[in-house]
């Protein structure tokens, strides 16, 4: 059998993390095999490349677009390379916190073409999609909120760089995550993410609980 490919996506603050540990709870749960992950940062070399993409220079210097872009991108072939594919392969449920989408919402309200993306996504992704999207939908304005308060509990959090963009970045990048998952709601299922993280988790898993079935792995 092969695995299952689950990933996370939505703005900073929108409670993915949370839902992230509810759902491997319910996966170990019921006995399934399962890994979890990131982007940027699911692989050893790829934190290096985090740390880079994401702590702000003391000179305040920034990566321009393109450089941010391919960055993102040695993350992820890096990644699939040595941790998804082969946990594909070898039959496991993989969840992955932010991927493809995260690039064609963050660095495409940037100004990345369309064309690039698609690019990028044949020579990296080549067929691999995921098999089914969880996106976070939720009022910017009230995850920045949550944002801060979770940064001001953790002093040392530095990678602060996205955190402390403009609310109308969030906005944008928001409604370009919509725009995505309108074009693919097959794969992509809009979660709305601003009620009790307990009562998200319940949505959540009734509607991966299916698509587990049928896909070979048995809920006992
Ligand atoms: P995280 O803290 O949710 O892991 O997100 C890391 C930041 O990186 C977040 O601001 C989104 C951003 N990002 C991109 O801009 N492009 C990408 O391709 C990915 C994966 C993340």
């Amino acid at each position: 059998m092969s695995g299952f490919l689950i990933t996370l996506e939505g703005i900073e603050g929108s409670g993915k993390t949370t839902q992230l540990d509810f759902l491997t709870d319910q996966l170990s749960k019921f006995g399934l095999p399962y890994i979890c992950s990131k982007e940027p940062g699911g692989t050893d070399l790829g934190k290096e490349l985090r740390s880079l993409l994401l702590t702000p220079r003391t000179s305040g210097e920034k990566w321009c677009l393109d450089a941010e872009l391919l960055l993102f991108y040695a993350d992820r072939a890096q990644h699939l390379e040595t941790v998804v594919r082969p946990a594909l392969r070898s039959g496991q449920i993989i969840l992955l916190d932010r991927f493809e989408d995260s690039t064609r919402a963050y660095q495409g309200i940037q100004g990345v073409s369309e064309k690039t993306l698609d690019t990028l996504r044949q020579i990296v992704l080549k067929d691999l999609r995921p098999d089914l999207t969880l996106l976070f939908d939720a009022d910017p304005e009230k995850m920045l909120i949550r944002v801060n308060s979770r940064n001001r509990e953790k002093p040392d959090f530095a990678e602060t760089r996205f955190d402390r963009e403009e609310l109308c970045f969030h906005r944008n990048v928001r409604e370009r995550f919509l725009e995505i998952a309108s074009r693919e709601p097959e794969r992509i299922c809009v979660i709305p993410a601003d009620e009790s993280p307990e009562s998200i988790a319940g949505n959540v898993w009734s509607l991966i609980a299916p698509k587990l079935n049928a896909a070979g792995f048995l809920l006992r």
